[in-house]
């Protein structure tokens, strides 16, 4: 009776120092969060998913919706993310488990998890391309050449069995370092330095690209809303592109937010995260496609509309080589940053959840994503073939973005609107009183009934079209 009775006992101590006391690492202040946050918001999602889906559906109309998406929906669910996880001090999973014990709300934290891996499974390798691309640049070779030679010279190259993949392999590497590093001095260092670096270089080369000739056609395509051309597979696709880029819907802001400290204006912080990656996004834009229109190409190149049409706009800057390194290089830091935190997602969920070292976790984490990065990549080439229409990776792009992103945005907007109790909710939103949020009220109104009646009308009317 004793026995098992001790023995029990320690087991929960042993269970509750693990995961409670071994004082969990933090971010040192606002300031940190911001960038930190941005820099997992702000990354291949604003630079090159975001100007190819515009350019493939339509432009303004795409970017109207996806405005739209980002203001009504996604902005909500930033702050309800933000709340869980700052609430519940745990990983996705164990968010959930903390906040509704005992209750099948943790399976949304494990479909988090999932998105998580399978995101990183096609992001590890675009984060790899650009790195190829800012060694390219370095070397002068993405100089002399026509937007055709470009475009074969990205196709063969993604397609390449081997060159893709040891970019992959090192940049899997590199985050792995991070990560084993922690929050303080892993992941929000590296975001203090890369974030506004980032920013400032973007605003140039719009600057640059506004400039060129015929420019304004680009900007009337961003801004010119023509609602004849849109589908509804585009407007699921502009929300999924909402939640993809503000790394909502599975977890990732949880996961971020369990490192805040006390006495954070949550839904300030939300607001500017919100803003500063939109405006990222438009602002890629806006270096693209007056590009785009000034050398006479079309927007709807697809995944390699970063990697064929900028090398042509760099050419015609003075310093070529300075900038197009510069850019691929920035670009393959917010990926970076972006995938660090998809790793941070999936790494503290089998550390926490298994009671396991965070070396080891890591460890783990990284050998199964590389399997499935290698998939991914070798699917681009001729060594796997198509499956339904779609190749591995767009499979992963898909399913993650697509699918499981709202679907997890969903969950997040009723757990946090119908199941949490309230005074917790403005408790964290105000710090105790600290702060003032006067649209709570709205607030729940719209995580109970808008966020969740538009997803999934959007939603399901595309799983029926399709
Ligand atoms: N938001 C990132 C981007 O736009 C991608 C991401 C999605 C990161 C989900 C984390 C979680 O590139």
């Amino acid at each position: 009776m004793f026995i098992p009775f001790i023995f029990k006992y320690y087991v929960f101590l042993h269970h509750y120092y693990t995961n409670h006391m071994k004082s969990r690492d933090t971010f040192t202040g606002k300031i940190g969060i911001v960038l930190a946050t941005v820099g997992s918001a702000v990354g291949l999602g604003n630079i090159w998913r975001f100007p190819y889906e515009a350019g493939q559906n339509g432009g303004g109309a795409f970017i109207f919706i996806y405005l739209v998406c980002v203001l009504a929906l996604g902005f909500p669910l930033v702050m309800a993310e933000f709340a869980v996880g700052y609430k519940a001090k745990a990983n996705v999973v164990g968010s959930f488990k903390a906040l509704a014990p005992n209750t099948p709300w943790y399976m949304v934290g494990l479909m988090g998890v999932s998105a998580g891996f399978l995101i990183m499974g096609f992001y590890f390798v675009v984060t790899g391309w650009t790195a190829e691309y800012f060694w390219q640049a370095v070397q002068g070779n993405l100089l002399h050449l026509s937007s055709e030679e470009y475009k074969i010279m990205f196709d063969s190259f993604i397609a390449h069995p081997i060159k893709p993949l040891v970019w992959t392999l090192i940049m899997i590497v590199l985050v792995h370092v991070v990560i084993i590093n922690g929050i303080k001095n892993g992941i929000e260092k590296a975001s203090k330095i890369l974030m506004p670096t980032l920013f400032v270089l973007m605003l140039v080369l719009a600057i640059h690209s506004l400039l060129l000739p015929n420019a304004m056609e680009g900007v009337r395509f961003m801004f010119e809303p023509k609602f004849e051309n849109i589908t509804s597979e585009g407007v699921l696709t502009a929300l999924g592109q909402a939640f993809f880029s503000l790394s909502l819907g599975m977890g990732c802001l949880i996961t971020y937010a369990s490192y805040f400290g006390k006495g954070i204006n949550i839904p300030r912080i939300a607001f500017q995260v919100s803003f500063i990656d939109t405006m990222v996004a438009v602002i890629a834009g806006l270096v693209i496609f007056p590009a785009v229109f000034s050398f006479g190409m079309q927007p709807d190149e697809g995944t390699g509309l970063v990697f064929v049409m900028l090398p042509t706009v760099f050419e015609q800057m003075p310093f070529p080589i300075f900038w197009s390194s510069l850019f691929y290089l920035l670009l393959a830091l917010a990926a970076f940053t972006s995938v660090i935190s998809l790793h941070e997602v999936v790494t503290s969920y089998v550390s926490e959840e298994f009671s396991l070292s965070r070396k080891k976790a890591v460890s783990i984490v990284s050998g199964a994503v590389l399997v499935l990065a290698v998939l991914a990549s070798l699917s681009l080439g001729a060594s796997i073939h198509p499956i339904f229409g779609k190749s591995v990776f767009e499979w992963l792009d898909y399913i993650s973005a697509t699918i499981l992103l709202p679907l997890g945005g969903v969950a997040v907007s009723i757990f946090v609107g119908w199941y949490l109790d309230k005074r917790i909710l403005l408790d964290v939103l105000e710090q105790e009183g600290q702060f003032k949020f006067r649209f709570f009220k709205t607030y729940i109104f719209v995580l109970r009934y808008i966020a969740p009646v538009c997803i999934l009308i959007v939603f399901l009317h595309n799983l029926f079209l399709a």
